[in-house]
């Protein structure tokens, strides 16, 4: 009887280290924003409420306005749209202008620009489309061209998200020959073909004109594809591996940070929050905890990264 007192606490100990509690830190979240040409524009995405295209003069009073993000993930719109995405990688491109607006005003912004062809070619595909194939080598040689470019502006890291074959590895070497070896590689690398992207293509209008992304995204019935794709990409050189959307994904999430040394990040994808929207309509109060709810299941799973569009609305909650 006399040791009971300490074996109770120790077991309590034990149980305490069991129920370790989830925390979510502001410091987590990576805001996504989309970048528009022009000025004075707030335009909103319709199914997306709370979401803007921004051009880069609202962009930066965005930036100023927020409170403990300080990362971001930048998306181009345009209607500069071709065969070839010539416009993805120009110098005077909408992205690379916001990035090197943001790096000269906000230096303790880390600013994430996301790498792929959709928002930029004419047929809304992620690749270059030659005789109605995928174009394997034009497709990499304009994705690298347009990660050399953001670094070139001053991105702190590029991410890939067109699903192509050797993406990192040809993204990595033409960062190391351009003499930008620091620049960081966030890779979309677990990519399923998902409905919840569809609000994102509203906003970017970037749906396929033809087809389906079925062909270059994960089938959601497989279990080890997305864990062999971030093992590839690792090796390529990813520094952050990523799996998307993340709801639907928490076991992919949590096998990744269980088998990989690497940084997981997690995307709560468009679909994710326009549901969310959805549900709570102008319940403020409903929609904070469903969110909560959500995002607390992705970092429980193990995502060292949250890409949502809920970031800022998580740096109030979370205070
Ligand atoms: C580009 C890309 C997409 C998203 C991020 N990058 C769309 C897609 O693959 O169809 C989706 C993001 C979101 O839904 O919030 N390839």
């Amino acid at each position: 009887m006399r040791n009971h007192g300490l074996s109770i606490s120790r077991k309590s100990k034990k149980i305490r280290d069991f129920v370790a509690e989830t925390k979510l830190d502001v410091k987590d979240f990576i805001m996504p924003y989309f970048i528009t040409e022009g000025s004075k524009i707030i335009d909103p995405v319709r199914s997306m409420p709370g979401i803007y295209r921004l051009s880069i003069d609202e962009l930066m009073k965005d930036i100023t306005g927020l409170k403990d993000i300080s990362k971001i993930l930048l998306f181009g719109v345009t209607d500069k749209k071709d065969g070839s995405a010539n416009y993805a990688y120009s110098k005077n491109g909408v992205v690379q202008k916001a990035i090197s607006t943001i790096k000269n005003e906000h230096k303790d912004i880390i600013v994430f620009a996301d790498v792929c062809l959709c928002g930029y070619t004419d047929h809304g595909h992620c690749n270059i489309i030659t005789n109605g194939e995928v174009d394997s080598t034009q497709t990499l040689h304009a994705l690298t061209k347009i990660a050399v470019s953001y670094a070139e502006a001053g991105a702190d890291f590029v991410a890939p998200s067109a699903m192509a074959d050797f993406q990192v590895r040809s993204i990595k070497e033409g960062l190391n020959d351009s003499g930008f070896s620091k620049t960081g590689i966030l890779s979309y690398s677990a990519k399923f073909a998902s409905s919840f992207y569809w609000p994102f293509r509203d906003a970017l209008d970037s749906s396929p004109r033809f087809g389906d992304r079925k062909t270059y995204q994960m089938d959601y019935r497989n279990q080890d594809e997305p864990i062999l794709a971030i093992k590839t990409d690792i090796e390529e050189g990813a520094d952050i591996v990523m799996v998307k959307p993340a709801l639907s994904y928490l076991d992919v999430i949590y096998r990744a940070k269980k088998e990989f040394d690497v940084p997981v990040a997690a995307y709560n994808v468009s679909g994710e929050y326009a549901i969310v929207k959805a549900v709570a309509k102008e319940d403020k109060i409903f929609e904070k905890e469903i969110a909560l709810e959500m995002l607390y299941s992705i970092k429980r799973a193990g995502a060292d990264f949250i890409i949502s569009y809920f970031a800022k609305d998580i740096s109030k909650w979370l205070t």
